[in-house]
């Protein structure tokens, strides 16, 4: 075992896959990850971005990286993506499934291609990336991780993104679920609970004044979170840090569901 970020000593570090790694907090979770010495495979929609982020990873940090513009809902996409992956960064030991789109739903309660659009991204592909990648995590042997980026709309209702809500309680429910399908061979899966983050999915929101400052009057800290205060969880999470961490759903909120979402208007 080891104490710090750094994989234990000997073993090389492992790769890790990190799907909607191209923008907002899978790319601070790539960064994140390269800036320890740890391969980085950027899978992403938009194939430009994600090798932009992989070519950074490699520049500035000085390891193995590599990307793919992929679909990852779409399952021969992602089987094709994982043999140039595997070879360019030497082994894979994790994967962050952090694609995902919210799709508001504000003239009626859902509509159907909302539906199957959210619920494939968050939560089909959570499923299938991780099921398609178990050779290679199972190969890395016990180290070996997986960590979801869920919300904590998984775990507090949202009548605007009723679809969204509902994947993300699922994707809780699919890490622990996994925890327990995989520990016995030394994979660890957990996910995280990220509270408002500021990213290119939450910029349309908060670019209204009166919205941003209403997130902030119900988060504790007073403020809406950086990507790299995910990223850094989710990068401890991957380690061997958190050897004892399995089926966990971490919550980074700035206390905002701590409190209820109740505003704290006195002084400190
Ligand atoms: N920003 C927040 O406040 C917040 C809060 C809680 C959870 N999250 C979750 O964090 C994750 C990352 O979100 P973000 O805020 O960084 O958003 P973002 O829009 O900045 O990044 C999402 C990335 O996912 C990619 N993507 C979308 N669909 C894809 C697909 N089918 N295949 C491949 N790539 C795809 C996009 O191209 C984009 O690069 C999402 O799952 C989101 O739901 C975000």
């Amino acid at each position: 075992m080891t104490n710090s970020f750094e994989p234990a000593l000997g073993r090389p570090a492992s790769g890790v896959i990190v799907t909607g790694g191209a923008s907002g907090i899978g790319a601070a979770v790539s960064s994140a990850l390269a800036a320890v010495g740890r391969p980085v495979a950027v899978w992403d929609l938009d194939g430009g971005a994600a090798a932009e982020v992989a070519s950074d990873c490699a520049t500035n940090q000085g390891v193995a990286a590599h990307s793919a513009g992929i679909d990852v809902t779409d399952e021969r996409a992602v089987a094709a993506a994982i043999e140039p992956a595997a070879e360019a960064l030497g082994s894979i030991g994790g994967v962050v499934h952090a694609a995902g789109i919210v799709r508001p739903a504000l003239t009626d309660v859902i509509d159907l291609d909302t539906w199957d659009d959210v619920i494939r991204v968050h939560l089909r592909a959570y499923a299938f990336v991780v099921n398609a990648l178990l050779p290679e995590l199972r190969a890395a042997g016990s180290g070996a991780a997986v960590v979801g980026i869920a919300s904590i709309e998984g775990l507090i209702g949202h009548g605007a993104i009723p679809s969204y809500t509902a994947a993300k309680t699922a994707m809780i429910g699919l890490t622990r679920a996994l925890s327990h399908r995989l520990g016995p061979s030394g994979v660890r899966v957990n996910c995280v609970c990220p509270g408002y983050i500021e990213t290119p999915m939450l910029a349309p929101t908060i670019a209204d004044a009166g919205v941003r400052a209403a997130f902030e009057a119900t988060v504790p800290l007073g403020r809406v979170g950086a990507p790299g205060e995910i990223a850094r969880v989710v990068r401890f999470l991957l380690s061997d840090e958190a050897s004892y961490m399995n089926g966990s759903a971490v919550v980074i909120d700035g206390g905002v569901t701590a409190c209820g979402g109740q505003q704290s208007n006195w002084e400190a």
